[in-house]
Parts: structure tokens; sequence; C-alpha cells
């Protein structure tokens, strides 16, 4: 069928009006960082396909692994029964994440990470026979649109609907350098309700605008929540495989996480994955005979060996020195455009971290922002995709962008902000 793009209409698309603004572009390929149009067109990738492609798209090295083990063994149920893709990439996750975790739980996606990460915290409480129950959370945070999950995410246009189905959460304000101190106060004065978990997405919030705050400041956040056996869960579900320049963004703190939640780079961008890794104090709470003791949770898809091959074959990937160096030479320049933008240009804030710059626009705030629409043309119309929250613009590339690719999307943003006027006038 050539105009198979009309059957579009039967697809509800996610976060998307049924009245949509901008036509759903057909896409016919996808290679390194372009994706290519049915019209023709090619765009720039500069989100990493909403945060998770790594290497580029269709990569022959992740496609090769993909085919060789759909050829092997497909798919098995992980109840009773167990694999070498699955063993493989466990053992070389628990190295890689470098956390002294003791075991880890597959799952589908983020949000699934999230609900076993937080349902190991609640249940590890219960198996001590020290019920706890309170969650705490960083104002803005997002970890992902299932309930629980929403439940310790931020109350936002994405999830207010269903404020009163959520659980109780207590949140402290995010930790700009300025609120550090009193971010810190808030969570003392917290303890003393004895929280189950403490949970956030380390040094970067993602959807609350990829705003950056300091290693130091959580190192002193875990350190209060561990001096009282609060666990710290780390959503690395973005901040995972690279982003924030190391590995792992944990990997820029003293104090350890109990839990981590991967997904989103896990495999590359090819297929949905989520892993939940804990260490031996989560763990032994689980390894007791007790039959009601048992985490009782699984999915259909549970360690589906396509999906632990072409992770394996992309943490392959990420590990030659070649991408360790592609990442930090993309650091490097997305940190001399921060540089630029913050000199050069009126901005309510510029944030950098590792491969990530985000910056926010003098307007409208929040994500319903009028201005977002405009931006997010403006891009298209020069075959960038970039997908602003708001009035908050970021650029999230995969790690094989060229950097003629990157130069032209920075070119662009100065070329944006000096039409908007909002260029620093020079001091006459
Ligand atoms: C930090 C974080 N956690 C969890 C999620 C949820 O992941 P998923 O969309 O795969 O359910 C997201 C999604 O953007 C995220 O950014």
């Amino acid at each position: 069928m050539t105009n198979w793009e009309h059957n579009d209409n039967l697809i509800w698309h996610p976060y998307s009006s049924l009245m949509p603004v901008f036509p759903n572009l057909p896409v016919v390929s996808a290679q390194g960082a372009h994706i290519h149009l049915k019209d023709g067109r090619t765009l720039i990738d500069g989100v990493s396909s909403w945060w998770v492609n790594l290497h580029g798209h269709s990569h022959p090295i992740l496609a090769k692994a993909l085919y060789k083990q759909a050829l092997e063994l497909e798919h098995v149920i992980f109840a009773g029964f167990t694999h070498q893709p699955a063993t493989d990439l466990a053992a070389e996750l628990i190295d890689y994440t470098a956390c002294d975790f003791t075991k880890l739980f597959y799952s589908d996606n983020g949000s699934t990470a999230i609900e076993v990460a937080l349902k190991m915290a609640l249940q590890y409480w219960m198996n001590i026979d020290q019920p706890r129950h309170k969650i705490v959370a960083l104002e803005g945070a997002f970890h992902g649109d299932t309930f629980g999950a929403m439940s310790v995410s931020g109350r936002s246009v994405f999830n207010k609907m269903f404020d009163s189905l959520m659980w109780e959460v207590d949140f402290i304000p995010f930790p700009s350098e300025e609120q550090e101190e009193h971010c810190l106060k808030q969570f003392e004065i917290l303890l003393a309700q004895k929280p189950a978990a403490l949970i956030v997405e380390p040094l970067l919030q993602g959807t609350a605008g990829m705003r950056v705050y300091r290693p130091a400041f959580l190192d002193c956040l875990f350190a209060l929540a561990k001096k009282e056996g609060v666990i710290c869960i780390a959503d690395e579900v973005l901040t995972g495989f690279g982003r924030t320049g190391k590995p792992f963004a944990s990997h820029y703190l003293k104090e350890k996480p109990d839990i981590m939640c991967l997904s989103k780079g896990l495999t590359g961008g090819t297929m949905p994955f989520g892993v939940t890794l804990a260490n031996q104090k989560i763990v032994a709470a689980f390894d007791v005979p007790d039959l009601d003791k048992i985490l009782y949770h699984g999915h259909s898809y549970t360690a589906n060996p396509l999906a632990c091959a072409v992770s394996l074959a992309s943490l392959a990937l990420l590990k030659e020195s070649s991408c360790v160096v592609r990442i930090a030479t993309l650091s490097a320049f997305q940190k001399a455009f921060a540089q630029q933008l913050k000199t050069r240009f009126q901005l309510e804030r510029v944030d950098h971290i590792g491969t990530i710059v985000s910056f926010e626009l003098p307007v409208e705030p929040g994500y319903l922002s009028t201005i977002r629409n405009e931006l997010y043309a403006f891009f298209l119309a020069h075959d960038v995709l970039l997908r602003p929250l708001g009035n908050i613009l970021y650029i999230l590339p995969p790690y094989c962008i060229e950097i003629k690719d990157l130069e032209r999307i920075h070119e662009l943003i100065f070329k944006l902000l000096e039409t908007k006027g909002f260029s620093l006038k020079p001091i006459s």
C-alpha cells in the first residue's frame, strides 16, 4: 500500500491531542542521526528519539545481534526457566553499574522498572516486619506513566487528572544551588516520619526541563537517608549509559543507591526493555523461605532474549574506546555551546551535563506555553527534530551525531534566539 499513512487516523499517539496541530510525519527509514521522511526530507534527530538512541538508528551491529538471537530463541517464559542472554546481561550490567548490586529484575520499560523498584522498597520494610509506607521524591520529578510511577512524580499537566487516586508522596523542593540547604532541612524534617524510600532522577531532571543539580547535594541527601535506613532509588532511565558524560549519573557520587532503574538507552534505542538492580541489603530481605515474602511481580516478556541480546551488543559498543571518545567530544562541544548561550543571550537558565544542553526562554513558562508549537515548527522547517518542553529547549543527540549536524543545530538555535530578540545588547 503506497498511502499507508492514511490509516494513521486509527492510531492514538502518545501525549498527543486527537485534534493535532501538526500532522504525524510519515517515516520510512532512519540511519545514524538521520530520520528519513516519506516526502523525501531528512531530519537530524536532536532528541535521540525520546532519549533512547545511543549509537544511531538502524545500527548494523545491533540489527545483526537481534537477527541472530531471533533465529535461536526469540522468547521463553522466565519463571522456572533461564537463558544465556539474560545471565550474560545480568553479569555485564552488575559489573558496569559498579554500585555493588547483587541481583537485577527484568521488565519492559522505564515505568515498569520504577514500579518494580517501588515494590521492592515498600516490600523490603514489610519483609523485615517494620512496615513503612511513605516515599519521598523531588518536586518536578518524572518517573513514568503507570500509577506508582505517576504517584512519585511531581504533579503536573501529565498526571494532575489522577491526583486524587495517587499515593500520598512527600516532595522536597528542586535543589537549585541556592535551595540546597533548604532542601536538606526539609528532608531532615520528613525523616522523622520514617519514610520507606527516597527516589530521584540523579543530577538531571528530564521532563521537568532537563534541569541539573549538583552531585555534592545528592551525596548529602543520600547520606542523610542512609543514616536512617531509608532506601535510595536512582532512576537512571534517562541518565544511564553515558548521557551525563559518565556511564551513570551515580558514578559522580560517593554514596551509591540501593536500587537503580534503567531503560531507554539499555537496548541502544532498539526496543523496549527495563531493568531494576538491587544491592544485598534489599536482596537479603527477600532471600527467605516464606512464600508470602516473594516479590510477586512479573511480565509476560520478562527477560526477553531479543532485548537481552541487543542490550549486550549495545553495551559492547558503548565500551569501545571510539564511543568513549565520541561521548567526550560531544560533551565538550555541548559545554562550549552552553557557555556561548550564557554569554551571548538573555535566558532564564542554561544547563549542561555531559552530552545534554538545555535552556529556558524568558517567555510564558510551562509545558503548555504557547511558544512550544512555534519552536517545534521552526526546527522542523529547518529539518531538525527538537521537542521543546514548553518554553524549554534542549539538545540530547545520539552519540553518533556528526559534528556538522550538531553545529547546524547550534547555529539554528543562535538564529532563533537572535530573531526573537534575546541577544544581549552590547554595553554602550
Ligand atoms: C527519568 C525517567 N524515568 C522513567 C521514565 C518512564 O519511562 P518509559 O517512558 O519507558 O515508561 C521516563 C520517561 O521519559 C524518564 O525520563
